[in-house]
């Protein structure tokens, strides 16, 4: 008799989102999707201020300034620069694993600890340059 006909087991199911456990790779990955879509809906901020940063009147240049030195949007684009930086990084391993590089469990787990640790210390060098540090 064929697979195809036997009664089907109902397949397993464990929804208590608060008890899962995932390795470090699967955060990581989670935060690589949501970086992506963070970057993708700031896009028409991003444009934006790039056609200001490019105003050659006094009044744009005002504009441009005002906006990026309000706190609150400063915040916005730091939020921004470590979407990049994980996301850049993120895509860099997974890059890698596809061809078949890192993909052992221990590289793999490493690797997703040294996107993580990476793409922080790279938003802390550059946030402080944004808020004005050095
Ligand atoms: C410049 C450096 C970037 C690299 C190296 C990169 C790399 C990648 C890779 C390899 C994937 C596929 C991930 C997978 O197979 O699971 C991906 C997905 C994606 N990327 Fe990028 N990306 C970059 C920039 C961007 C930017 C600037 C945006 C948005 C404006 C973006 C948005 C996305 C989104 C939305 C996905 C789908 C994520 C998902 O479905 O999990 N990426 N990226």
């Amino acid at each position: 008799m064929s697979s195809m006909n036997q009664p089907r087991k109902p397949r397993p199911k464990f929804l208590d989102l608060a008890a899962i456990r995932l390795p470090i790779s699967g955060y990581a990955s989670i935060l690589h999707r949501v970086s992506g879509a963070g970057m993708f809906l700031m896009l028409p901020l991003l444009i934006w201020l790039l056609q200001l940063s490019l105003s050659t009147t006094p009044e744009g240049v005002a504009l441009f300034n005002g906006i990026t030195g309000n706190v609150l949007v400063r915040l916005v684009l730091l939020g921004l620069i470590w979407a990049f930086l994980h996301h850049f990084c993120m895509g860099l391993r997974i890059l890698l694993i596809d061809i078949h590089v890192g993909v052992e469990k221990a590289q793999a787990r490493s690797s997703a600890m040294a996107v993580m640790v990476v793409s922080w210390v790279l938003t802390l060098v550059f946030g402080l340059k944004l808020f004005g540090a050095y």
